[in-house]
């Protein structure tokens, strides 16, 4: 499942508060920094005024909050000096993720003691390096880890409660879930996480990929003609409306758009939804994995490109390859839907597969994808 596996490293959520209406939460992913020439990103690319809220990854060593790159606290500076230029902009760190596994997170949650040195060790870390709260990213925790999360957001909520009551900024928490359907039943207690978070994150895409044998879209919005039976369930649509239904603020969610792409190696001569694959596309130039949107722009170049109506995101064909991704055009119907459906706003994993560049897609235009997004979130 290329993109998260070869995840290691932090992420930074930024949210930028000035367009107080929606929230635009952006994910900076410290390992960036290690991607060849012009894939290479460092928290001083990113425009301040993009997104309301940064999030950056951090680990946890000996039960306690701890950095994850060996250069983490000159990235973690330069990236919270992005406030001096925006005073409204929020950061906060993100531990866990992929890499980091349900495992190391079981352990700690579920013991007492372990919990409480975890959680004692968030404030001061967080102050320390200039960062305004946490994102626990604890995904896909398992059945008997749902009572362990619930327990670990309650209690780290009241910890930033009684930090706030002695005199300190109120620290935000936030949590990233996944959006299958199996592992949302599995290991989270939406009602009850939802009521002592600030916000929650749906990583709304990864619906798809090559671990199926067949071709289909790793992030609609909608249900396909083609999806029965558990397919049904993967697009945005039905994840945003399922956690609503089990007891989710709408103001408190926000729905993930992503801006990569999920590709495919086309096994015939057929392309459409559901077609047979002979696996994973070609990794990336620079990402080595399913390609970031920067990628995708060079890609597009010869390639056709087609739209799934239905789904409303597009996906392009060349030779033998196949990847479905995001677009300014798919970003504002997913913006118009999440406006429709009075949710908090937009999560964008990430901010360094978008073209941060803007160099690669042609329009001179730093950070297309995430500027669209802003732009729809900022329509009256
Ligand atoms: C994260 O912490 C664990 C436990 O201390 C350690 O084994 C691991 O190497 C750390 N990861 C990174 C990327 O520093």
């Amino acid at each position: 499942m290329g993109l998260r596996e070869a995840q290691t490293g932090f992420v930074v959520l930024v949210l930028p508060q000035s367009c107080a209406a929606y929230k635009l939460i952006c994910y900076y992913t410290s390992w960036s920094q290690y991607r060849e020439g012009d894939g290479s990103c460092f928290p001083d690319a990113i425009d301040p005024f993009l997104c309301t809220h940064i999030y950056s990854f951090a680990n946890i060593s000996n039960n306690a909050i701890d950095t994850w790159e060996w250069n983490d606290v000159t990235l973690y500076d330069t990236l919270n000096t992005l406030k001096n230029r925006n005073p409204s902009l929020k950061t906060l760190l993100s531990v866990g993720g992929w890499n980091f596994g349900s495992q190391r997170f079981s352990k700690i949650a579920s013991n007492t003691w372990s919990r409480r040195t975890f959680i004692k060790s968030v404030p001061p870390f967080l102050w320390t390096h200039g960062f305004d709260g946490l994102d626990l990213a604890w995904l896909n925790p398992g059945r008997r880890d749902k009572q362990h999360l619930t327990t670990l957001v309650k209690e780290m909520e009241a910890e930033f409660a009684r930090e706030a009551q002695a005199g300190a900024e109120q620290l935000l928490l936030s949590a990233a879930v996944s959006a299958g359907k199996i592992a949302i039943d599995r290991g989270y207690d939406i009602a009850q996480i939802s009521r002592h978070l600030h916000f929650i994150s749906l990583l709304t895409y990864d619906f798809h990929g090559a671990w199926r044998q067949t071709i289909a879209h790793h992030s609609p919005l909608f249900r396909g003609q083609e999806d029965t039976s558990s397919d049904r369930f993967s697009n945005a649509d039905y994840a945003v409306s399922y956690v609503l239904r089990l007891g989710a603020q709408a103001n408190k969610l926000v729905m993930g758009i992503p801006t990569f792409g999920r590709s495919f190696t086309l096994a015939s001569s057929k392309t459409d939804v559901g077609a047979p694959t002979s696996g994973p596309g070609i990794p990336g130039r620079f990402t080595k994995e399913t390609l970031a949107y920067y990628e995708i722009c060079d890609f597009l170049r010869g390639a056709t490109v087609h739209r799934l109506l239905g789904q409303q995101v597009p996906y392009a064909i060349k030779g033998n390859q196949w990847v479905g991704y995001d677009d300014q055009e798919s970003i504002e119907n997913k913006v118009r839907y999440l406006r429709n459906r009075q949710l908090a706003g937009t999560m964008v994993w990430a901010l360094d597969l978008d073209d941060f560049q803007g160099t690669f897609c042609g329009q001179n235009l730093h950070f297309p994808l995430t500027s669209a997004i802003k732009d729809a979130l900022a329509e009256v």
